[in-house]
Formats: C-alpha cells, sequence, structure tokens
C-alpha cells in the first residue's frame, strides 16, 4: 500500500488559499513525500530528459513533493562540468517548464542536487564509478540506497544499461531497505519478438516488481480520470456494455508533424508509435472489468485481459478494417507546412505511415458486437484527444414529428485539450408541439477545478519514487499489445507500396478512414 504522509510534516507547504476558494477541491491535501533516493537520469543530455523529465523534477520540486534528502545523477556521454550542466538544464527549463517564470530560489535548490556523471554506456568501468559515486552520495546526502534509474536514452541502449547495472550489482536491493528501481521509456521493443527478448534481458537482472515501463498516456489527468468515472459513479456501470453501446471511437489528432524526430518515426510510424501503446491502453481503460482493488497488479491483470480479448487481425481483416495514411504537404493552422518525405531526416520515397485508423473488436461477454474505432494522425487540423461512446439508438422511436431528428446520445471524453467530458441528449425545444433538439451537459476541469493538472511526467515520476507501478505497463501488457500489432505490420509487408502521400496536412486523414465506418453506416465524430 501507499504510503500516506502529510507534505507537512517533511518539507513546508505550497501556500493552499487557491485550493480553499474551491469547494471542489476540499479534502484533496494529502499528499504523499518519497523516500530520500537517488535519481539516476541515463541520456541526460537527450531532447526527453530537457523537454520532460527535468521539467517534471523541477515541479515536483517546486510543489514540495520530493524529499529534501534528494540526488539527481545526471548521466551522459559528452563531458560537462557540474555547472555548465545545469546551466544547460536550466536554459531548457525556461522553455519546457509549465509554469513560467522559474523560480530561481527553487531552481538553485533543486540545481544543487544535481550532478553531472560522464559515462558511455558500453564502458562496464563508468558503471563501476557510477557505483562507487552513489554510494558517497547515500554518505554526502543522506539518500538511504534507494536509487530510481530512469532511461531516456534511444531504445537500443536499453539492455546494455541494464545489463551493465546488473554486472555491478546496482539492482541488489539492500537488507536495510534500500530500494532499486529502473523506469523504462517507450517504444519497448519494435514487434513481440523484440520485447520479449527485451523483457527477458531486463528479467536477468531486475524482477518485474523493480521495472516501470512507462506510456506517459497512463499518467494524463484526464485517462487516471477515466476510472474515477468508470468506478467511482453508480450510475455508468450498468450502461457500459454491449446492450447500450453501439461503439466507441478514440481518436488522437495531433496538428504538429515528426518534428526533429525524422528518424525515430521512420523507424516506428504510427503503428508503433501510439496503436501499440496510447490507442490501446486507452482502449482496455474503456473496456476493462472493475479491479477488485486499486491496486497496481489488479487493475494491470484487467487491462490485459482486455487485450488479450482484441481479435488479432487475419491479414485479410488487416487489409480490410486498417487504414494507414501519410501527409503530403498542406495548411495547418493557417501556415504552408510539408509533406513528410520532405521531412528532415526522412526518405524521400518513404512508405512510413503517420496516419491510422483501425476497427477492432473485444470478443468478451461485455463487448461482443460493438467496434472500437481508433484514429490517430499527425498534421491533422489540430490537436485533439477524445474518446466518445455511442450509445444505442432508443429502441421506439416516439417523436417522429420533430424537425429535426434526435441522435442517439453520446459520451465524449475530452483528453486533451480543454480537459472535460460531455454528455449529449435530446431536449424538448420550448414552444408548441414537440420538437426535440440535441443539447450538452459539459463538465470542463479548468472551470470546475480552478487548477492546472500536472503533467503526466510529474506524475508517473511521483508514482515511481513511491512505489505505485499502476499506471506503469507490466511485461505481459506490453507483450499482448504487440500481439495485436505484429499481424497488422505483417500484412502490410506483404501488401503493395502504399500510395503515399494520401492526405493532404490539415485534412482529417485518408478517404479509406471514413469509408472504414461509413460501410457500417458510421462516421467520424466531428471534433
Ligand atoms: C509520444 C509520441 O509518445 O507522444 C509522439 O512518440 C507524440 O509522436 C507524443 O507526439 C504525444 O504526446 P502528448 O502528451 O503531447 O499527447
Amino acid at each position: 500500500m501507499r504510503e500516506l504522509r502529510l507534505a507537512a510534516e517533511t518539507r513546508r507547504r505550497a501556500p493552499a488559499a487557491r485550493h480553499a476558494e474551491n469547494p471542489l477541491r476540499e479534502g484533496l491535501r494529502l499528499e504523499r513525500v518519497p523516500d530520500p533516493a537517488a535519481f539516476v537520469l541515463f541520456g541526460a543530455t537527450g531532447d526527453l530528459a530537457h523537454r520532460k523529465v527535468i521539467p517534471a523534477l523541477y515541479q515536483l520540486w517546486r510543489t514540495h513533493l520530493l524529499p529534501h534528502e534528494f540526488t539527481v545523477v545526471a548521466v551522459g556521454r559528452r563531458a560537462f562540468s557540474d555547472e555548465a550542466f545545469r546551466a544547460e538544464l536550466k536554459a531548457s527549463l525556461d522553455r519546457f517548464s509549465r509554469v513560467q517564470p522559474v523560480d530561481p530560489d527553487e531552481w538553485d535548490e533543486l540545481a544543487s542536487r544535481i550532478v553531472y556523471h560522464r559515462g558511455d554506456f558500453g564502458d562496464p568501468a563508468a558503471f563501476a564509478a557510477l557505483a562507487e559515486r552513489l554510494d558517497r552520495l547515500d554518505e554526502d546526502r543522506r539518500t538511504r540506497g534507494n536509487r530510481l534509474y530512469y532511461l531516456a536514452t534511444h531504445p537500443s541502449a536499453f539492455a546494455e544499461i541494464v545489463a551493465q547495472l546488473g554486472r555491478v550489482g546496482l539492482d541488489h536491493e539492500r537488507h536495510d531497505g534500500g530500494w532499486r528501481r529502473v523506469v523504462i521509456e517507450k517504444p519497448f521493443g519494435r514487434d513481440t519478438e523484440s520485447a520479449v527478448r527485451l523483457n527477458r534481458e531486463v528479467g536477468k537482472v531486475f524482477r518485474e516488481r523493480q521495472v516501470y515501463r512507462i506510456d506517459h498516456y497512463l499518467g494524463k489527468e484526464t485517462v487516471r480520470n477515466l476510472l474515477v468515472f468508470r468506478f467511482g459513479n453508480g450510475i455508468f456501470e450498468p450502461i457500459w456494455n454491449r446492450r447500450h453501446i453501439d461503439h466507441v471511437q478514440i481518436t488522437v489528432a495531433e496538428s504538429i508533424g515528426v518534428e526533429n524526430r525524422g528518424s525515430f518515426y521512420e523507424e516506428t510510424g504510427a503503428s508503433r508509435d501510439f496503436l501499440q501503446n496510447h490507442l490501446l491502453q486507452l482502449l482496455a481503460l474503456v473496456a476493462m472489468e472493475p479491479p477488485t482493488t486499486f491496486e497496481a497488479d489488479a487493475l494491470r491483470d484487467e487491462k490485459v485481459k482486455v487485450v488479450r480479448a482484441i481479435t488479432e487481425a487475419t491479414p485479410e481483416q488487416a487489409r480490410r478494417d486498417v487504414v494507414r495514411g501519410q501527409y503530403g504537404p498542406g495548411w495547418v493552422a493557417a501556415q504552408p507546412v510539408v509533406g513528410y518525405r520532405a521531412e528532415p531526416e526522412v526518405d524521400p520515397a518513404s512508405e512510413t505511415e503517420t496516419f491510422i485508423a483501425a476497427r477492432l473488436t473485444v470478443d468478451d461477454w461485455r463487448w461482443s458486437g460493438v467496434p472500437f474505432y481508433l484514429r490517430m494522425g499527425k498534421r491533422l487540423p489540430k490537436r485533439a484527444t477524445e474518446i466518445a461512446i455511442q450509445f444505442k439508438e432508443v429502441p421506439h422511436q416516439l417523436f417522429r414529428d420533430s424537425t429535426t431528428e434526435p441522435e442517439a446520445n453520446l459520451l465524449a471524453m475530452r483528453i486533451q485539450p480543454d480537459e472535460g467530458i460531455m454528455l449529449r441528449f435530446g431536449a424538448k425545444v420550448p414552444g408548441l408541439g414537440i420538437d426535440v433538439r440535441n443539447v450538452t451537459m459539459d463538465f470542463t476541469y479548468g472551470s470546475a477545478f480552478q487548477s492546472d493538472s500536472p503533467d503526466a511526467y510529474e506524475t508517473l515520476i511521483l508514482d515511481a519514487l513511491l512505489g505505485d507501478a499502476s499506471l506503469f505497463t507490466r511485461a505481459d501488457e506490453v507483450e499482448e499489445a504487440w500481439a495485436i500489432v505484429d499481424p497488422i505490420l505483417a500484412a502490410w509487408a506483404e501488401m503493395p507500396a502504399p500510395d503515399f502521400p494520401n492526405y493532404e496536412a490539415g485534412t482529417w486523414g485518408p478517404e479509406a478512414a471514413d469509408d472504414l465506418l461509413a460501410r457500417e453506416g458510421r462516421r467520424w465524430r466531428r471534433i
């Protein structure tokens, strides 16, 4: 069980005046503070560390959610003095911190806890030196042997780093309570075989309970709220099934292109970058059975059952039920943008998909016959992530004479931006006669709680430090998710080269994605 402690007991409290003004925030005062620990950041000079990890640590520090005895050991290949490295981090923080401006005093306090350790991941001597340094830091900074290894490197380095940690005994948990955990970024493998191999390599060194595989979508506030919405309320669960739900749509639209990650994207594409992880995780949270407790394994057992129940596509189904696309040049937010093939580090004849839409089914008692339509694309007209639960039509239409035809109920959960939940239902238009019009009931986070949501990385890093793995993916989940994606990739490999680009930047993807729903008399929700 998680240890609950009042933050006030360990560090001074953040002013709570704003919280007290809002009645919906009443009772939200309990904050958990992790044990003293060393946070060992591999890939410290990389993009992810600068954009996400350090800003998250700064935010946790600023809001007094990290222990006083906290040290970051930043491991990278390049040579840096501690001062020079801290200055680089500060420059990134000024760009990427979600709260601006950066408070110089808070930053100085955190920065004094960051040290740089130069080392090549393939060099055993660098790890022996790291082990010694960590022991010294335990003494000097009182971090008590607790260590979190965060792998924010290129995925090709994951297995090597884990093996090196094992070689110098950095995985061993101490009898007097020093814990050791490893956080591994995505992508975890590039197909079932490589994921199984990586799980095996990691498993040679760490036990599963020490391993935290990140899918940052699970740390998003609104994604976590899905669990509260489904299992913290009594009225939705009885209708959350095939008797009442016609179909589910999950959309992740991004207006950005591949930015400066062309070579990464060439290796992954939307299927590996999104379907295998973020999209299937969202589907699992929508479709899972209620867990018996809110503990990591109970939750993950239920999620993995859903993924296992998804029908693996035959080559025929992969051709029929999965659509891939790649953006050509076009306009986004009134700016001209280049096509994918003209992006830096991208092959001018690339066949990599930047859009995927799929029709999946979960073959279990609850969902049999209910299609789940998933889509994700880059360079779509706007940034929007949404889960839409489309309910069935009423069994008998009483209001046929209404001038507008009433539509079936819809529940839309907006993951980002403009986080919230919307329920659509029919209402009588005031006046004589009976005219029915669709209206909506809307809940928005921003106005209800008047506070910013934490970034997913803040939530996940804090959870990993607290030893709560609920929002991290377990070995079997990752492998089961690859089992859904593998047959699709295999079918594509057998098909003639796709006719790319097949959608213009700034549009909602290829026409075939619309046909996927149209052939069953449905359409994508306009977002
Ligand atoms: C990452 C993907 O996992 O998620 C990126 O690799 C994508 O391609 C990003 O842009 C989206 O994250 P968010 O939090 O902005 O929705």
